[in-house]
């Protein structure tokens, strides 16, 4: 163990399972106390398991509800204290072709994706600022679909631009508090998630089961998907003090899919 992160208390959103977990037991490992939180009642057996009880607590709560994302942030601090880092990461996926989708769809996209995603991070930041926080850190999940639209998935897209647009306001009002903010845009990575895109894309462009996962894959320059330790590198990297000269940018993590 580095301890990268030593001392450092890690709030994550959406880590119940998938990029968010992967990002949960990296941080644990790279030393820093865990505030992890997702919609399922129970501690996910892998962290459950992972040897770090003493420096992880796990809280139940919906991102797009006001109420609970101050309940969690109250409940957050009287556990570990002050929160460091930020790992700003539940989102939802859905798509439909762009005349069939409907106000539910975007609804809750939105809902999860955007209004969750911003007022976590507004709450937080707010309190770092009033507690003075030095070194604060906040990594907004984005992804590859905000940088071009794409005809099936619209609102989806829509939401991950509104992530790279809202690190980047956000990273110029705590720059004068020495809070930085910056997002990961992953490529295609395997996580439950990709179970329900691939399901989506053979219904809309008629493939079967498991065919536009292995595609996407090999259309990477990299030649494959890539896995959640893939993003948790990068993660690791942002919250802590090596990154401290970097805020403002999205961080593509996609195996050579965008290049900026
Ligand atoms: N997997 C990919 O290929 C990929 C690519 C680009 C970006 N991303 C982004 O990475 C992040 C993680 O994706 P993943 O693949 O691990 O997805 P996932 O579906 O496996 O995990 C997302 C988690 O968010 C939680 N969540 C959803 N709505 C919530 C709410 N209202 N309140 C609290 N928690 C909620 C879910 O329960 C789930 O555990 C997301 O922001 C996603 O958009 C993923």
């Amino acid at each position: 163990m580095s301890e990268r992160l030593k001392n450092k208390h890690a709030l994550l959103t959406g880590a119940g399972g998938g990029i968010g977990l992967a990002v949960a037991l990296a941080y644990l490992t790279e030393g820093a106390r865990c505030t992890v939180v997702d919609r399922a009642s129970e501690l996910p057996p892998d962290l459950a398991n992972s040897g770090f009880a003493d420096r992880v607590q796990y809280l139940q709560a919906d991102v797009t509800q006001m109420a609970q994302i101050e309940a969690m942030l109250n409940a957050a601090e009287q556990g570990f204290g002050p929160v460091q880092v930020l790992f700003n990461n539940a989102a939802l996926f859905d798509m439909a072709p762009l005349l069939e989708s409907h106000e539910a769809m975007f609804d809750s996209l939105f809902a999860v994706n955007v209004k969750g995603m911003f007022f976590v991070m507004q709450k937080t930041l707010a309190r770092m600022v009033a507690q003075g926080v030095a070194g604060g850190a906040v990594i907004n999940m984005a992804s590859q679909a905000g940088r071009r639209g794409e005809a099936l998935v619209s609102h989806y897209c829509a939401t991950k631009a509104a992530v790279i647009s809202y690190t980047q306001s956000a990273a110029l009002a705590m720059a004068p508090h020495r809070i930085r903010v910056n997002a990961i845009s992953p490529g295609v990575i395997d996580t439950p998630m990709w179970q329900h895109v691939d399901a989506l894309f053979a219904r809309y462009e008629n493939l079967p089961l498991g065919e536009k996962k292995k595609r996407v894959g090999e259309a990477v320059p990299l030649g494959y998907m890539g896995t959640p330790a893939d993003i948790a590198g990068a993660a690791v990297f942002l919250a802590s003090d090596e990154a401290s000269y970097i805020t403002a940018q999205t961080l593509n993590v996609d195996g050579g899919a965008v290049m900026s």
